[in-house]
């Protein structure tokens, strides 16, 4: 029996499950509590922290996984090293991941590669954020080079005094700071692809991704209006980034599209929320992918099944409403994926998707149904 283990129980974790069903895989995950989201999806979990020994070391005990694989960046170094001693392949690497963990060793690697970013640089004092700003229009995008997601760890700043208590805690420790360019972008777009041990890549469409309050609110598959020199640059971008750095399984690679012209925001390598809509929308979902390329089994099909495909996050609100909205969803054709979590504002509990002919129509029946999820449709 195949087994595929995963660190980190999240929303990502649970998805990954239902494709290792029909795989005939069998799915372990280090889950943080017996409450994580992956919990009842996974075939087996251990329950423990990354940074806890016994755990990792259950997490790769006999019947020995095949291959380790994540569903979060935050790996400790002691994880690889265990694998190592278990001789359990850890897929995406630990070099390659340093480049989705560390936005600053991350800027500096695309740099390197002569790839299109926002003007960037690292800073650790009010004067090192003065000058940034001084030549960049007096606004600038200060972000933690770990540990961010959902927008907590990016910070729009005017003065240095505006970064005062991130630089404090840097100092103290803390995570370190860069400061980017506010790119004036026409929209977000992101691309992914998988890539397996063996260098096959296959890349889905390049998609849109509409972001409300730094957070991912929309995907639209694929991103309307694209001229087909912006796809292929977006692969390209993605290919050389996954053969430079050796990623196994998925990457993703989020863009700025600024007049034609695209540049890199960040990478993640692991299933990511650009690639939800794959689960309904192409041959081959960004789950059952990344367990292929993980495995070094041949890779799937990206090709999307309908002309339109559009998936609306479901954040948590105060009425937030989930199971018991099921009732009132009355659009046949809207798919809702719930996650188990608990809900607090702003928290993605869940994600629906909705496929069709015409984004307007797609996009409001998405809209409506994760509305309905989230409120009952009071709202
Ligand atoms: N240089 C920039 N110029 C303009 N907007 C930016 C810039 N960097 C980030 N943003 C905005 O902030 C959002 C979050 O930034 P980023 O992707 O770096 O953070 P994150 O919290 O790690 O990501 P995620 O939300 O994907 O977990 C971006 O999607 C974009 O909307
Ligand atoms: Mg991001």
């Amino acid at each position: 029996m195949t087994r595929v283990a995963v660190v980190g129980g999240g929303q990502l974790a649970r998805m990954l499950a239902p494709a290792a069903t029909a795989m005939g895989v069998t799915l372990r995950v280090l889950i943080e509590s017996g409450r994580a989201s992956a919990a009842l999806a996974a075939h087996e979990t251990v329950v423990g922290l990354p940074g806890d020994a016994d755990a990792v070391r259950q997490l790769l005990a006999d019947p020995r996984p095949d291959v380790l694989t994540w569903e979060h960046e935050h790996i400790p170094s002691t994880v690889f090293d265990l694998a190592a001693e278990w001789r359990v392949p850890t897929r995406p690497g630990r070099e390659a991941l340093l480049f989705a963990r560390d936005k600053i060793a991350m800027r500096e690697r695309l740099g390197h590669m002569g790839l299109p970013m926002p003007a960037w640089r690292a800073v650790e004092t009010e004067d090192d954020v003065e000058a940034f700003l001084s030549v960049h229009g007096s606004v600038g995008v200060l972000k933690r080079a770990r540990g961010g997601y959902d927008g907590k760890g990016v910070r729009i700043v005017r003065s240095p005094a505006q970064a005062d208590d991130w630089l404090s805690a840097a100092a103290a420790g803390g995570p370190a700071l860069l400061i980017e360019d506010r790119v004036a972008y026409t929209r977000e777009l992101a691309i992914q692809v998988a890539r397996r041990p063996s260098g096959e890549i296959r890349a889905w469409p390049l998609v849109e991704s509409v972001q409300r309050d730094g957070v991912c609110a929309e995907v639209i598959a694929p991103a309307p209006g694209l001229s087909p020199t912006v796809q292929a640059e977006a692969e390209s971008i993605a290919r050389r980034i996954a053969d430079t750095v050796d990623v196994t399984g998925v990457l993703a690679v989020e863009l700025f599209e600024v007049g034609g012209r695209l540049l890199v925001n960040e990478l993640a390598m692991r299933p990511h929320n650009c690639g939800h809509w794959s689960i309904e929308g192409s041959v081959t979902s960004q789950f059952e992918q990344h367990l292929r390329a993980v495995l070094d089994w041949p890779l799937g099909d990206t090709a999307a099944l309908a002309p339109v495909t559009v998936m609306a996050n479901v954040l948590g609100g105060s009425r937030t409403v989930l199971e018991s909205a099921w009732p009132h969803v009355i659009d046949p054709g809207a798919k809702v994926h719930l996650y188990g979590k608990g809900v607090r504002p702003g928290r993605k509990v869940g994600h629906v998707t909705v496929m069709g002919q015409q984004v307007d129509d797609v996009r409001g029946r998405a809209a409506q149904t994760a509305a309905v999820v989230r409120d009952g449709g009071q709202s």
